[in-house]
């Protein structure tokens, strides 16, 4: 699908107009209003530039987190659901969903430029407020889903957030994939309706994966859920060279190839897919041989402890604990992967009854690292964690996947990581996002986007008003 981007607009279009900018600064915000991971503020920097550089007024609209799902009971009771709008959310919920840390970090990062905030996103405070405005400036308005009216794709909100501005760009493409108002119903209302640089970005590579991949094409898909990756495994699996699975997804797959996979999660729902992608494409998919295993209990036990330093991290700054995976997992010896004396261990082939697996094992790292490595100026497709990652213990697989990147990065492969969880795996295993072709601000609009499915966000900005 071609989209106008910016430069398709005459610089002299912007200047003094007032231009309404769909972001995504749907970042994590700590208890102390810390912004974790800022990557997708960071990578709208240059559509903000761009505008600001060339005289327009940027108004900037987001949505953080989905705060609906806590008041959605509440209004259920009270039969308010298909109305609520700020003034019927809860203080506490406003102040724990609020863009306003997000305005703070966006000023700290655009230092030439004026950021101001202002607590609604409609209205004739919203409507004041930018009369006020100077060329250059930057507004950022209060959460989009503290109104109904965004998620029902609603006319009348649509209307409202259309009214506050001349043009119309999205800059957001990881919400593209939902059919919401400041994506869709908005965007259709103006004549002037323009694809941002980041989305443009994002097009390009994905494009390229889904329509014109790069040979020797590698995918290297993780996680827990089957459900969400179908639609983009099943696009692509026709094309790739060579899949490696890893994460929680792996046990399905080694289930239905009939190996015993102990405690480990399967995902029944979609076993018959799973089995029918094994005996189509059995030539190019890669399992894991061997497994890092461990209990159910011991595991939460782990989970417990890595949520209290997360918050200790918070609190202290950096954390620049190591973990030495090889001290901690039972000897390597062929005797003791059968006596399951310590709480984690390295587990060949079948899991045993009362164990799971949590990550993958030494020779699979090595087997899956050496088919990254080598990938000389092919492609290189990496969506999903290889195990619990968030614990130090269970991240060595993740961990030897990103440094394997980096390598076929260095060597001349294009290699693309999507999903918020394979950045922060990147960023403990202390790769930079430098050393990576492209990374997706997305994760479900990524998954998507590769499956093929339509994008309502980038639909809406080729429609007629
Ligand atoms: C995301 O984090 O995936 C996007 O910001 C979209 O958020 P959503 O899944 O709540 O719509
Ligand atoms: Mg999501």
């Amino acid at each position: 699908m071609s989209l106008k981007t910016l430069s398709n607009l005459d610089d002299l279009t912007y200047y003094g107009k007032k231009v309404l900018v769909r972001v995504d600064f749907n970042v994590t915000i700590g208890k102390d209003n810390e912004i974790g991971e800022d990557y997708r503020i960071r990578m709208t920097i240059p559509t903000i530039e761009y505008l600001t550089k060339r005289g327009a007024k940027l108004i900037l609209m987001s949505h953080l987190g989905r705060p609906k799902n806590t008041e959605e009971k509440k209004y259920k009771e009270e039969d308010k659901i298909q109305q609520y709008s700020i003034s019927d959310i809860d203080i506490d919920i406003r102040k724990q969903f609020s863009l306003a840390p997000v305005a703070k970090r966006l000023s700290e990062l655009i230092q030439v430029y004026n950021v101001s905030f202002i607590e609604d996103c409609i209205g004739s405070l919203v409507h004041k407020e930018i009369a006020k405005m100077e060329r250059g400036d930057i507004l950022l308005l209060e959460n989009l889903r503290f109104y109904k009216g965004e998620e029902l794709n609603d006319y009348n909100f649509s209307k409202e957030l259309a009214s506050l501005a001349d043009i119309y760009v999205n800059d957001a493409f990881s919400v593209s994939h939902r059919k919401h108002a400041s994506i869709y119903g908005a965007t259709r209302l103006f004549d002037k309706k323009i694809a941002g640089l980041n989305l443009k970005k994002e097009l390009e590579y994905l494009s390229m994966v889904k329509d014109c991949p790069v040979h020797p094409f590698v995918l290297v898909i993780g996680g827990s859920k089957i459900k969400d990756k179908i639609g983009a495994l099943g696009n692509l699996l026709p094309k790739v060279d060579e899949l490696l699975i890893g994460g929680a997804m792996a046990y399905t797959f080694l289930n239905a190839n009939g190996v015993k996979t102990g405690d480990s999660p399967i995902d029944y729902d979609h076993f018959q897919w799973v089995k029918n992608a094994l005996s189509t494409y059995n030539d190019k998919i890669y399992l894991p041989v061997d497994h890092i295993v461990t209990s159910q209990s011991f595991l939460d036990l782990k989970k417990g402890e890595s949520q209290i330093k997360d918050k200790d991290k918070r609190n202290q700054g950096n954390d620049n604990s190591k973990f030495d995976l090889l001290s901690a997992i039972a000897p390597l010896s062929p005797s003791s992967l059968s006596s399951h004396s310590s709480p984690v261990s390295l587990n060949k082939g079948a899991i045993p009854d009362g164990l799971l697996g949590v990550d993958i094992g030494i020779e699979t790292v090595q087997q899956y690292s050496s088919i990254i490595s080598q990938n000389r100026n092919g492609m290189i497709v990496w969506i999903g964690p290889m195990g619990v990652f968030e614990i130090g213990l269970f991240r060595n697989g993740t961990n030897n996947i990103a440094k394997s990147m980096a390598l076929a990065f260095w060597r001349g492969s294009k290699t693309i990581i999507g999903g918020g969880d394979t950045l922060s795996a990147l960023k403990k295993a202390e790769v930079s996002e430098l050393e990576v072709t492209h990374v997706s601000t997305g994760g479900g609009a990524t998954l998507k986007f590769l499956a093929g499915y339509e994008m309502p966000g980038m639909e809406a900005l080729n429609m007629v008003k």
